[in-house]
């Protein structure tokens, strides 16, 4: 059963590979469909579909269990501030494997957010 860690809160999410319901926001078995069905926060102004950067997570851990990255994902990581080379979008971002991925929300995003900014669309 994949598990997902969400830093820096420690939020853990578990499920059955192919068995989550879907929550209509970013692809299917994503670390922001993963977070949604577990009531965990992770902001997603563009609601899932890779049109903001509101969603950007830092891998910690568990990076091979995540679909590869495609270029349209790439291409808007670009844009997101504090990019580092364990960045994904979570709503790209889909646990294929069994294991544990550990992810941190990187707290700019929340800041950025509360802060009333919301121009990263
Ligand atoms: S929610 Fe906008 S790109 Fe992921």
């Amino acid at each position: 059963m994949p598990t997902v860690i969400f830093e820096p809160s420690h939020a853990t999410a578990e499920f059955e590979l192919g068995k989550l319901r879907y929550t209509d926001h970013g692809k299917r078995q994503s670390l922001l469909d993963i977070a949604l069905n577990n009531e965990i926060h992770l902001e997603h102004a563009c609601g899932g579909s890779c049109a903001c950067t509101t969603c950007h997570v830092i891998v910690m851990e568990g990076a091979e269990l995540l679909s590869e990255a495609e270029e349209d994902e790439l291409d808007r990581l670009d844009m997101a501030p504090g990019l580092t080379l364990r960045s994904r979008l979570g709503c790209q971002a889909v646990v294929q494997k069994e294991g544990t991925v550990k992810v941190e929300i990187p707290a700019w995003n929340k800041n950025y957010i509360s802060e009333g900014g919301g121009s990263t669309l």
